[in-house]
């Protein structure tokens, strides 16, 4: 069956997510039949070349050998069994390695399935940590504006993006949550460093937490990127004085590396730039190496402690069915078996200097604004009216082999941290084509 063949029945069948089903027809829908490496291939050899991690969950290439390998040895012992009143090898070692990430900080793994999950699962927890410890008056949410941390209605409350959340408002409790200044250092004023932008913002977080001394069950960031907002970048400073303040108002910190954990930003976890650990850590996506669905909230042992308890209520009741499912551990397993192995975090830095250099076309271009850049992420804002602007440039890309999905106007670069440096040279020129090509298709007035 061919492409077209595939595009329809999907189209008959499927409900995309993230997406208004009337707009595909004139948007490409691709079939894919099978991906390697970088690239994924549609029904008639097409190449394409997975330039954002498939939604940001790739990271040592699409069939890679070494997690093939251990998803297929775990088929053979065990593909699944509950995790209340059961437990199995792979659920452990995971559990035990992630620990060992955090240098032991973080002594407990609580798995779930997906990013959302997770986020969940971090907001019930410091929530109930509080009433066990006869603090029931913190019961309030900081998070920051622009924040993305999923989409149900839990993870919604502390999401300040009105295009996810808006359509359910009135299902949204978010009356217990506080918007708090996001230290984007996009906000820079003239003369103004990042690191200003971040004391502005801990200045307006200390306020916030003053006024609600005594309220607040935590503060929840995503740190270094805002990545769905639109890929907005701080200073680690912003961390450090966020964590600092958490410990001076008694409020938890959730550190939310679901989209920039596993060395995204240039360390193994984002907040490690900042020389601190969170209260919470979740994390998913990257974790089985962009195979299988599984998430984890990592906490402290006062965390842990806090529900260790004769009363089953005051026990954290939650679960998932396939929470700690053994497949996907195994493929977690065998992503931090890739790290323990490879120098990933140097060979990053390597490709990371190589395609910051070799996106300066792009960096420089007369409709580019604030060009950025941590770890393996690269964002840039383009100066356009075109209201489709991000459709135009995702098929403009894909016509040329390239998978970027633009966040409104900007343009973002994401790829599994595989790539050579010939694919990244590739990767560059294509995405300066569609950006030219899309331009060109409707320039701005004042262009
Ligand atoms: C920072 C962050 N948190 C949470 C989520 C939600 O994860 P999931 O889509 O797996 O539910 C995402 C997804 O993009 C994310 O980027």
């Amino acid at each position: 069956m061919n492409n077209q063949a595939w595009l329809q029945r999907s189209l008959d069948s499927v409900w995309h997510p993230c997406t208004q089903m009337k707009q595909h027809p004139a948007l490409p829908l691709v079939p894919v039949a099978r991906a390697e490496g970088v690239w994924l291939e549609d029904f008639e050899g097409k190449r394409i070349l997975d330039g954002i991690s498939s939604w940001w969950v790739n990271l040592f290439g699409h069939g890679n050998p070494t997690i093939n390998a251990a998803i297929t040895d775990q088929l053979s012992r065990l593909e699944h069994v509950m995790l209340a009143g059961f437990t199995h090898a792979p659920a452990i070692e995971l559990a035990e390695r992630l620990s060992a990430k955090t240098g032991g900080a973080l002594g407990h793994a609580f798995f779930a399935s997906d990013g959302a999950s997770a986020i969940e699962i971090a907001l019930k927890m410091s929530f109930h940590t509080w009433q066990n410890a006869g603090q029931s008056d913190k019961r309030e949410f900081v998070c920051l504006q622009g924040s993305y941390h999923g989409e149900t209605l839990g993870a919604l409350s502390v999401t300040d993006i009105p295009l996810f959340s808006e359509a359910y408002a009135p299902l949204i409790r978010n009356e217990h949550v506080h918007l708090a200044p996001s230290p984007d250092a996009r906000l820079a004023q003239p003369g103004e460093s990042a690191i200003d932008v971040a004391n502005r913002a801990a200045d307006a977080l200390e306020q916030l937490l003053n006024e609600r001394d005594g309220k607040v069950a935590a503060l929840i960031i995503e740190p270094l990127v805002q990545c769905a907002t639109g890929m907005a970048m701080h200073d680690p400073h912003y961390l450090k004085r966020a964590r600092a303040l958490c410990n001076q108002y008694g409020v938890h910190l959730i550190c939310d590396e679901i989209a920039v954990g596993f060395a995204r930003t240039g360390s193994f976890f984002a907040h490690e730039q900042a020389g601190i650990r969170p209260d919470l850590l979740c994390l998913s996506k990257g974790i089985t190496g962009g195979y299988l669905p599984l998430s984890v909230v990592l906490c402290t042992d006062a965390i842990y402690q806090a529900f260790w308890h004769n009363e089953t209520r005051r026990g954290f009741l939650h679960s998932h069915s396939y929470t700690g499912n053994p497949l996907a551990c195994r493929a977690a397993l065998a992503t931090l078996d890739i790290f323990d192995t490879h120098d990933v975090l140097g060979a990053n830095r390597r490709l990371s200097a190589h395609i910051t250099q070799r996106l300066r076309a792009i960096a420089l271009h007369p409709r580019i604004r604030n060009f950025r850049h941590r770890g393996m992420i690269w964002a840039a804002d383009v100066d356009t009216d075109l209201a489709d602007f991000n459709r135009r440039f995702f098929a403009q890309a894909l016509q040329r082999g390239l998978l970027m999905r633009p966040i409104g106007n900007t343009i973002y670069l994401m790829p599994p941290y595989v790539l050579t440096t010939t694919e990244a040279d590739w990767m560059a020129d294509q995405a300066l084509a569609a950006l030219n090509a899309t331009l060109a298709e409707a320039p701005a007035e004042h262009a």
